[in-house]
């Protein structure tokens, strides 16, 4: 136990210092800075993130300019990113550091939870990256790190496991520049320590328990199994005299705020036009059909398959809107609606 704590002082902080990567949210780690970055990287790939780290920032530079901005334009700016809620979440959080704390983050673990979306990972790192107070961020990637460094075989997903976790993290911490430590603890799971670990390149691999007994391919164990579900779509894009048919997604939907396509759930993919006739009260003229788009978002995997429509009628239809194309830039569609929309731009038969 002392060795792995005095390795995690010695081996992994020089190790972090050297070969850190250069993120653009390490250059200035404000408290803002680190409470985005930290949002945008859960469940988000840092390749994926680095981008719209960068253009958020520019966009939103302060929390009061997050505070003020409008749902659309927050939404916006997350548009490809996923899991939506948390880009409503620090907006709502944000307008409630305004409210409640003169716009700034404060410093305290208390205080921070009480701001919409900022959980016990969030607190850590926004505590220890910003303030450089001794908190241990426990992510995905730590638990994995922490469960091989400890050979831990109790699955990491429940609750208990996790507090222990977080127990162990904070033991690592040294009092001299702990956030080094606790960074580097992610930067490890991150890089080396991965779900298919080189071990070859590891800091701790001396001391690591795991590595000892040759479990690390079979850590960290979890109980429960995300089931995976699949779904197939017909989608129907519509172009009428005043642009397309849209939805924009109500609240309470997964793609809340974002707009889509008219679509239909059928059982199994391929083409099935009577299912739009059957479902919108337009009559259309077939014009072609598109390639199957493949979707994932949270535990599903979506066929939607892209049908293209001309209607004669500009009659309004409930639950719908029709959109002119030159206002489609501005909206936020879904991810697999806006690569269809893509897709139809890229055949030209825009106006
Ligand atoms: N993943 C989660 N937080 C991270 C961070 N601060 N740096 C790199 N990868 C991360």
């Amino acid at each position: 136990m002392k060795t792995i704590i005095s390795a995690c002082s010695n081996h992994l902080k020089d190790w972090f210092l050297l070969q850190r990567r250069p993120l653009p949210w390490r250059i200035d780690p404000t408290p803002y800075a680190v409470w985005v970055s930290e949002v945008m990287l859960q469940q988000t790939q840092v390749a994926v993130v680095i981008p719209y780290f960068e253009r958020w920032m520019a966009r939103f530079p302060t929390i009061s300019a997050l505070a003020e901005a409008d749902s659309d334009t927050v939404i916006k700016m997350w548009e490809g990113l996923g899991y939506y809620s948390r880009a409503r979440n620090l907006h709502a959080g944000a307008k409630y550091v305004v409210e409640h704390f003169g716009g700034i983050l404060p410093k305290d673990a208390e205080a921070l939870s009480q701001i919409k979306g900022v959980g016990p990972y969030t607190v850590g790192a926004i505590r220890a990256f910003a303030f450089r107070q001794k908190a241990a961020a426990v992510d995905g990637n730590v638990m994995r790190v922490l469960a091989r460094l400890y050979d831990m075989h109790e699955p990491i997903d429940q609750p208990k496991v996790v507090t222990r976790l977080r127990g162990l993290a904070e033991e690592l911490l040294p009092e001299e520049e702990p956030w080094v430590v606790a960074e580097a603890l992610i930067e490890l799971g991150a890089t080396v320590c991965g779900r298919r670990p080189s071990c070859e390149c590891c800091p701790m691999r001396q001391v690591c328990q795991s590595y000892a007994k040759g479990t690390c391919e079979q850590l960290p164990k979890k109980a429960k199994r995300v089931a995976i579900q699949k779904l197939f779509r017909i989608v129907a894009i519509i172009q009428n005299a005043h642009g397309l048919l849209l939805r924009r997604c109500e609240e309470g939907e997964i793609m809340h705020d974002l707009h889509e396509f008219p679509y239909f759930d059928v059982e199994s993919g391929g083409i099935d036009r009577a299912v739009v006739d059957a479902s919108l009260p337009l009559s259309l003229v077939w014009q072609y059909d598109l390639s199957p788009v493949e979707h994932a978002f949270t535990r599903y995997r979506v066929q939607l398959t892209p049908m293209v429509f001309h209607c004669a009628s500009t009659d309004s239809v409930a639950g719908y809107q029709w959109k002119r194309w030159e206002e489609l830039p501005e909206l936020a569609f879904s991810s697999g609606h806006r690569r269809i929309l893509q897709a139809v731009i890229k055949q030209g038969i825009t106006p």
